[in-house]
C-alpha cells in the first residue's frame, strides 16, 4: 500500500505536531510503503520570508530524521526538488471546477486569520491533489482539518479519469484520531497561530518552565480535583506509563495533590520521553550534509514516479507528440 504525507514546513515542531501527526505517520512505516514530502511549495501561499524557507525545510527534515523517520525505506524529499507537480498541477487545474474550489474551508478559514487572499492560497488544494495523484498513492494520512482536501482530489482525479481514461490512482484519507486535541500552555488547542506551543527540541529547562506555566483552575491542593478536565493530566497521558497514569488519576480525584507537584513529575516525563531523539538531533545538526543527501536521494526516488504518472497524464490530454 503507498501512503503518502505532506508536511508543511513552518518552523520548528511542536509536541501537538508530533502526537497528532508525526507519531502516527512514523508508525506506518513498517508496514507500509511510505512516501513523506515537506511541502515547501505549499508554504509560499503565506509569502514567508525567502531566507525561512529553506531553513525551515532543514529544521523539520532533521525533526523528522531524528525522530525515527526510517531513512532505508521511507521516499522522504523536499516537494520542489520535484517540479513534475507542478505541471501536473496544471493538466488538473484545467479540469477542476470552481466551485470545488470556492467550497473549501481551510481558504476561507485561513483569509479569515490574517492570510493574504492570493491565487496560490485559493487554489492549493489542486496542488495537494497533484501531490497526491502523481505518486499513485492509495493511503494519505491527514489530520481531520484535511479531509476535504482527500475528497476534492478524489473528485478530480474522478474527473480526469473520465475525460481521460483510467489514469490516476484514486487515494483514500486515513483520518488521524488515535490521540485527542493536544492542548497547548493556555488550554487552546496547541498550535503555532496561538504561541502556546511547547517545542519538541527546545531547551530542557525551557521545557520545564513552559510545563510550570500551564493554565489549571483554582481548585486548593487539598480538594479533589476533575482530571479529564485538566492540561496538566491531559499531557500526562502522552507521556505517563499506564500504571502512573492511573495513580495520578486517584490522586487527582483524592484531593491533597497539588498541581504544582502533577507539572514537575509532568516536565520529567516529558522531557525523558524525547532525550534519545534529542541527542539524535544534536548529531545530525552537526552533520547537517547527511540530512541534505537524504533529501536529494529522496527526491531522486520520488522522481522517477512523478515523471512516468506525468508523461501518461501528458499523453492523455494530448500534449507532446
Ligand atoms: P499548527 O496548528 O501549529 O500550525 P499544523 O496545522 O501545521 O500545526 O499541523 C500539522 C499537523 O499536526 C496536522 O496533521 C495537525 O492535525 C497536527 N496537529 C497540530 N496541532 C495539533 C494538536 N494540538 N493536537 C493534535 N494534532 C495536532
Ligand atoms: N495541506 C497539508 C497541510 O496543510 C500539507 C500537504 C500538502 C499534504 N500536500 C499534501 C498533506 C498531500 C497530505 C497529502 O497540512
Amino acid at each position: 500500500m503507498r501512503v503518502l504525507s505532506g508536511i508543511q514546513p513552518s518552523g520548528r515542531l511542536h509536541i501537538g505536531n508530533f502526537f497528532g501527526a508525526m507519531r502516527p505517520q512514523l508508525g506506518l512505516q513498517a508496514e507500509h510503503d511510505c512516501f513523506y514530502f515537506i511541502a515547501d511549495y505549499h508554504a509560499l501561499t503565506s509569502n514567508p520570508d525567502p531566507a525561512d524557507v529553506a531553513q525551515h525545510v532543514l529544521d523539520v527534515a532533521t525533526d523528522y530524521i531524528a525522530l525515527g523517520l526510517d531513512v532505508q525505506k521511507t521516499v522522504f524529499w523536499r516537494q520542489s526538488d520535484v517540479p513534475e507537480v507542478t505541471e501536473l498541477t496544471w493538466l488538473l487545474s484545467c479540469i477542476t471546477p470552481m466551485g470545488l474550489l470556492q467550497r473549501c474551508t481551510s481558504y476561507k478559514d485561513k483569509v479569515a486569520l490574517g492570510l493574504s487572499p492570493n491565487h496560490g492560497l485559493f487554489a492549493y488544494p489542486v496542488l495537494q491533489a497533484a501531490d497526491i495523484l502523481i505518486y499513485n498513492s492509495d493511503l494519505v494520512p491527514v489530520g481531520a482539518d484535511q479531509k476535504q482536501h482527500i475528497e476534492v482530489t478524489r473528485d478530480i482525479a474522478i474527473r480526469f479519469n473520465n475525460n481521460y481514461g483510467e489514469i490516476l490512482t484514486l487515494p483514500r484519507p486515513y483520518i488521524i484520531e488515535s490521540v485527542a486535541v493536544v492542548p497547548g500552555l493556555d488550554g487552546q488547542k496547541m498550535s503555532k497561530s496561538y504561541g502556546n506551543t511547547i517545542e519538541i527540541f527546545e531547551p530542557e529547562d525551557s521545557i520545564e518552565k513552559k510545563i510550570m506555566k500551564i493554565v489549571t483552575d483554582s481548585t486548593p491542593l487539598e480538594e479533589p480535583k476533575d482530571p479529564e478536565s485538566c492540561n496538566v493530566f491531559a499531557l500526562l497521558k502522552l507521556v505517563a506509563s499506564a500504571d502512573e497514569l492511573a495513580e495520578w488519576e486517584n490522586k487527582y480525584r483524592n484531593g491533597g495533590t497539588g498541581y504544582g507537584e502533577a507539572k514537575e513529575r509532568l516536565a520529567e516525563l516529558m522531557i525523558d520521553y524525547f532525550k534519545p531523539f534529542r541527542q539524535k538531533r544534536a548529531e545530525l545538526e552537526g552533520n547537517i550534509d547527511y540530512v541534505k543527501e537524504v533529501l536529494a536521494q529522496g527526491a531522486e526516488r520520488a522522481r522517477a514516479v512523478a515523471a512516468e504518472t506525468l508523461a501518461g497524464a501528458r499523453k492523455a490530454v494530448g500534449l507532446g507528440a
